[in-house]
């Protein structure tokens, strides 16, 4: 196989953001961007490279995933991520988790492991058998709390104001998709859901095929917004399976996002990466901060 241009892109969220924070939600993409790139330029693999931004975004307090997670309707975060290598076709994904300081880093766990998919008490078990960093889940607490006054007091903190207002409207799952220069694709998506959500609820971010989705020869993408649309309409494979078919990444997203507005009156947006590795994004959504690197070019290009 020809050697490819490396490309990764990641996302922090769909939703109604502030204006004025729109610098900071692109500032953190681009830095999230800079970091799994960096991985890419070493040699390492399209997995590894999505990891890594991800984990620059779950570290992240502006972003709703893993420390700026928000709170279920009973006051305690939840969180799920997801991870697929499109190499092999394995997937790791883990939700309901409330102690777990990175859960993109659990679902790689999961992914090296037999299963693809851990829940709740399991996952947290499991995860201590792999030495991963646990919190009290009153760190996502304090987090929200710091990041509430903040908004409160016209500060920089909180990307999507609009969890304050009407929960239902915030979505700042973050994902990460990108191809290394074998031509091996690989897609990450982590989120905390949404503020005020039902104990137990889980939306697209650890469905593989809904919330994230990545395959060799045809594409990878990640998605943000209401994940009970995009688990019904299987977005992200949907996504990439067209591109498969050799629609390229802009218009693959942009005819996937019209479809979940269009068919579902769903509201979100998504990045993806073609086979050809060109990167693409969509959004229905009055925002969503993104960037990408691609090839040569190691400055992030971003977005919203
Ligand atoms: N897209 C994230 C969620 O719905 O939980």
């Amino acid at each position: 196989m020809p050697a490819m241009q490396p490309a990764l892109i990641v996302h922090g969220g769909a939703g109604a953001i502030a204006p004025e924070r729109l610098p900071l939600a692109e500032e953190g993409c681009r830095a999230a961007a800079a970091a799994g790139f960096a991985v890419l330029r070493a040699g390492g693999t399209a997995l590894a490279a999505v990891i890594a931004a991800t984990i620059a975004l779950e570290d992240n307090p502006l972003y709703n995933a893993g420390t700026g997670a928000v709170l279920n309707i009973d006051g305690i975060a939840e969180l799920d991520a997801g991870l697929m290598d499109g190499a092999n076709l394995e997937v790791g994904a883990v939700l309901g988790l409330h102690r777990i300081k990175n859960p993109i880093l659990l679902a790689r766990a999961v992914l090296q492991s037999r299963e693809v998919l851990l829940a709740g008490d399991g996952a947290e078990r499991f995860a201590r058998s792999q030495g991963l960093e646990f919190v009290d889940p009153a760190y996502f607490v304090e987090a929200n709390r710091l990041r509430r006054m903040e908004v409160v007091g016209g500060g920089d903190g909180l990307v999507i104001q609009s969890t304050l207002d009407n929960p239902h409207e915030k979505h700042g799952t973050v994902g990460a998709v990108a191809v290394d220069r074998d031509g091996h694709f690989a897609a990450a998506a982590s989120t905390g859901g949404y503020a005020g959500k039902p104990v137990g609820r889980v939306g697209d971010t650890p469905i593989a095929g809904a919330g994230f989705y990545a395959e060799d020869g045809a594409g990878a993408a990640a998605c943000t917004g209401q994940g009970e649309y995009f688990i019904r309409m299987l977005i992200a494979q949907r996504v990439s399976a067209m591109m498969g078919q050799g629609v390229i990444a802009h218009t693959a997203a942009e005819q996937t996002i019209a479809l979940v507005g269009d068919r579902l009156g769903g509201a979100g947006g998504l990045i993806v990466i073609d086979a050809l590795g060109q990167v693409g994004w969509a959004r229905n959504t009055p925002a969503m901060p993104y960037a990408y690197c691609r090839g040569d070019n190691i400055e992030p290009v971003s977005g919203s």
